[in-house]
């Protein structure tokens, strides 16, 4: 792999996947939303940085645009699609605007670069990574458009891999658990907001899912972003790359215990971390 494209490029786990590609020595175009954050990078002069808002079509569009004028016809070898948000809340308590706004960036953000990058990944085995989650297969409490936006994404890569079948690509799923990041820690005081703007009836129904969730995503659990990063290279760099790669234990644990149990065992195994019921001198906060 010589050049790659990584969406989510300012934070995270795409910043890992640049900082440690541009070490390598390849050519990366990392994708920013903001034009400020042009700076956040190693100066190198194989970084190329380039403005895309995944909800919006057109600006996509301009940006792979730009991406084929700065390659000048040199093929790109591999994208890296990082880019997403996760903003948690019950189905009950959530506006549809808000479902719409991350389905609109997660879910449909991904099927505008997948639409960018097909044509220009075939014919020499480039391949795409679109980086989803375990809530790509399972599905958890407050986290409703997350997990449908990328139960979405998963759908649409296993459609888009067999489309393609013998044109020469590769359209890979990567899958990791939690990771340590701004994704995580902002959801907090996200959490603690939504808490204290509930009802007193609000509150008794869903304050203790709610307080679960605020010390879960508080704590210290998940790999780091750069061994997620490394993670994702596996599947950017294999000869021949798997469809899915699940990254962290919790990922291989979840996606399997899905797969395999009733649908009514996984409500239980997902209500030992998660559930609305106190236990025994439990209080909200
Ligand atoms: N962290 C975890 O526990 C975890 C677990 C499993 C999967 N994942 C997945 O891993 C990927 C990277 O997550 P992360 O943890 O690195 O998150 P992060 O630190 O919050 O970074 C997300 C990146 O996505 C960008 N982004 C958000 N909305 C965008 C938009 N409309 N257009 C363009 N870029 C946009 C952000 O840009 P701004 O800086 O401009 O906001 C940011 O650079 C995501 O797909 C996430 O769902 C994360």
């Amino acid at each position: 792999m010589s050049t790659l494209l990584v969406t989510g490029a300012a934070r995270g786990i795409g910043h890992r996947l640049v900082e440690r590609a541009l070490a390598r020595g390849d050519t990366v175009f990392a994708v920013v939303r903001k034009d400020g954050d042009a700076g956040r990078f190693s100066a190198s002069p194989k970084l190329h940085v380039v403005r895309m808002d995944m909800a919006h079509t057109d600006s996509v569009a301009q940006g792979f645009a730009e991406v084929d004028r700065l390659l000048a016809g040199a093929p790109l070898q591999a994208i890296a699609h990082c880019a997403a948000i996760s903003i948690p809340g019950a189905i009950e308590l959530t506006e549809v605007a808000e479902f719409e706004q991350i389905i609109n960036t997660n879910a449909l953000g991904s099927l505008r670069v997948l639409k960018a990058a097909i044509p220009r990944l075939r014919g020499h085995g480039g391949r795409l990574v679109l980086v989803t989650s375990l809530w790509g297969q399972a599905s958890g409490a407050l986290l409703g458009a997350y997990c449908a936006s990328k139960h979405a994404i998963e759908s649409l890569a296993d459609t888009a891999r067999r489309e393609t079948m013998g044109m020469n690509l590769h359209i890979v799923v990567a899958e990791p658990g939690v990771v340590k990041t701004d994704m995580l820690s902002d959801q907090a005081p996200a959490v603690r907001e939504h808490l204290e703007r509930m009802t007193a009836e609000q509150r008794g129904l869903y304050g203790f899912l709610y307080g679960r969730y605020f010390k879960l995503v508080s704590g210290a659990g998940g790999i780091t972003a750069d061994a997620c990063a490394a993670g994702i290279e596996r599947a950017l760099r294999a000869a021949r790359p798997a469809a899915r790669y699940r990254i962290g234990g919790d990922s291989k644990l979840v996606c399997l215990l899905d797969a395999l149990l009733p649908d009514r065992w996984m409500d239980w195994v997902m209500a030992r971390s998660l559930n609305n019921k106190p236990m025994a001198g439990e209080s909200i906060r």
